[in-house]
């Protein structure tokens, strides 16, 4: 990458001409559009999960998430003590309590061991979140989840793309909730989205997160109580250019992590051992 162009959020060309697209079409909202529902496609198919739902933010994808797991009052959900807000918020906004426990010291990940303690009659869910692209042991957590019969939404806010054991986020939970909100990993300034495996689940998301309505609705068709927390099409048409590049700037974040590695170690060394 050449230094003028170290910039963030980061967009050339690409960003400008789908955004022109847009502009010229008569359809800036999902209703009409096309750019949304191709966002979608590709960003499920890139972590090999069927259903995608592009929503207005990474907060608002973990709160509809809880609501169409059934999240509601009296239930608890377990998150991690060390999180953005949101992640403990949105159980509140579902009229639940958080329940927190530790990380790992050494991922800043949810412990699965500390979840397993606190799991109580109450539990309804979990919500482990990729601490800074560190995905946390998922299948462990799934395992404990499972036996205990606990959902699992994993709030990959910060990892998109991102493994454990070869399989991308989203392939041990329920849920797997995204922010593409301007700090991210890839960015539209805000948006969020949700993915899936189940059908069920899809549908359910689609109708909470657009007011009731389902796709194509036009005679205003509220079958659910929900929001509007819709993506536009803008915000869809610059995802598509940023997903396109995630792949090779996760190289280059991987690179720049094994030389700031080898600075911190090398700092180490020079303080604590060898003088
Ligand atoms: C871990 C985590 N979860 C959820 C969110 C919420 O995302 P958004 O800002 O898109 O609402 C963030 C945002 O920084 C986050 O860091």
């Amino acid at each position: 990458m050449e230094k003028e162009k170290m910039k963030w959020p980061f967009s050339d060309e690409k960003e400008i001409e789908q955004v022109k697209e847009v502009l010229a079409s008569d359809s800036w909202w999902r209703g009409t559009g096309k750019k949304v529902l191709e966002f979608e496609k590709r960003f499920a198919k890139y972590h090999n999960i069927k259903y995608c739902l592009g929503v207005s933010n990474g907060t608002h994808a973990i709160e509809i998430a809880l609501k169409i797991l059934g999240v509601g009052k009296g239930d608890e959900v377990i998150v991690p003590a060390f999180t953005f807000v949101s992640t403990a918020t949105a159980v509140l906004m579902c009229g639940a309590i958080p329940i927190f426990c530790d990380v790992s010291a050494e991922t800043f990940c949810l412990d699965p061991e500390s979840f397993r303690k606190v799991i109580s009659e109450k539990t309804k869910a979990v919500i482990p979140v990729h601490m800074a692209g560190n995905v946390c042991d998922m299948e462990k957590i799934n395992q404990i989840a499972k036996e205990n019969n606990v959902k699992v939404v994993e709030d990959a806010a910060h990892a998109q793309g991102g493994e454990w054991k070869g399989n991308k986020v989203g392939f041990y939970s329920d849920i797997a909730t995204f922010s593409f909100q301007n700090r991210k990993v890839m960015t539209c300034g805000e948006g969020g989205a949700l993915i899936t495996n189940s059908k069920e689940l899809y549908d359910k998301a689609y109708l909470v997160h657009s007011v009731g309505r389902p796709p194509g609705d036009i005679v205003y068709d509220h079958l659910v109580l929900g929001s509007n927390d819709r993506m536009g099409e803008f915000q869809a048409a610059i995802l598509l250019c940023q997903l396109e590049r995630l792949e090779n700037f996760t190289k280059i974040r991987e690179e720049n992590a094994k030389k700031l590695l080898l600075n911190y170690i090398c700092l180490f060394d020079y303080l604590f051992i060898s003088s």
